[in-house]
């Protein structure tokens, strides 16, 4: 039986093994899928350990995704743009890596909750791990314009230097100066995760503005009820969550999952 892991620290919480036995189920694959937590400094010899004992492909999550790139010796043109990696496939001596967590959160806003991305207005909140994996997908999609905004400015403004497009309608902006409505605003700090609100004016927020938090919990995030307030749609990122997983799938097996479902029983079971 092919084996497939999930690899973090913490990693007991990770809900990709419910999400990957499903996939499983619905497409008729025959495969085993654990978690598997690897000590702060032991990730490599975790993977090497898992190789070893016939894993076929691994996710990575928090804080392993910089190690995991850099232990790959063959990566997706995403992932090289990223930085980072959510996706390993393991064929004969090659570790190859990918990152899905771009397309899932496009998948999810574009397909999902039917939200066209081309053409319009968004601002990303946040300059770590989590924003600069999503900063290529979001400008293939063509927005009329991508700002990136950050408690400290200086790693915004580093994070455009490093994807300056030709097209010259990113940019970096400081939470303060945002004074105007964005079509769609996606929380990709780490603020909620501690309940805490970025600190944006309202104003960002419009009567359609689509409201995305890369978080999920069976609450509606800090970030979500602000936007809510301020008359905004909201969104939390468990449909991210399982979209990412399905282009992992997609990657490892060559079936793309159908999503709807899985997203639907993950969502009653929080
Ligand atoms: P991750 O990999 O999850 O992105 P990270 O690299 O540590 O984690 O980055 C955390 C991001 O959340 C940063 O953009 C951070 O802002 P700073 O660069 O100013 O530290 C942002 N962040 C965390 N807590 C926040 C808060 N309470 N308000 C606003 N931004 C916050």
């Amino acid at each position: 039986i092919d084996r497939y892991a999930v690899i973090g620290n913490p990693v007991a919480h990770s809900k990709s093994p419910e999400i990957h036995a499903w996939f499983a189920l619905q497409t008729r694959q025959n495969l085993q899928y654990e978690r598997l937590l690897a000590p702060l400094d032991g990730f490599a010899a975790i993977v090497r350990n898992f190789i070893s004992q016939g894993g076929r492909g691994a996710n990575v999550t928090v804080p392993f995704k910089l190690e995991a790139h850099a232990l790959a010796n063959v990566l997706t043109e995403r992932a090289r743009a990223a930085g980072a990696v959510n996706t390993l496939k393991f064929e004969a001596d090659v570790i190859e890596g990918d990152n899905t967590d771009g397309i899932g959160l496009v998948t999810d806003i574009v397909k999902n909750a039917g939200v066209p991305i081309a053409g319009k207005k968004v601002l990303l909140l946040g300059a770590g791990g989590a924003a600069r994996g999503v900063v290529v997908p979001l400008l293939l999609e063509k927005p009329a314009e991508l700002v990136i905004a950050n408690r400290t400015q200086s790693r915004a403004i580093e994070l455009v230097r490093q994807f300056s497009n030709t097209e010259g309608n990113f940019h970096a902006s400081d939470f303060a100066a945002l004074a105007s409505p964005f079509d769609i605003v996606i929380n990709a700090t780490s603020a909620s995760l501690s309940a805490d609100m970025p600190d944006i004016p309202g104003a960002v927020f419009g009567r359609n503005t689509l409201a995305y938090d890369m978080m999920y919990g069976k609450q509606a995030t800090v970030f979500m009820q602000f936007a809510a307030q301020c008359g905004a749609v909201t969104r939390d990122g468990l449909g991210m969550l399982v979209e990412q997983a399905a282009e992992s799938f997609l990657f490892w097996r060559g079936v793309r999952p159908d999503t709807a479902a899985v997203l639907a029983q993950l969502r009653q079971s929080l």
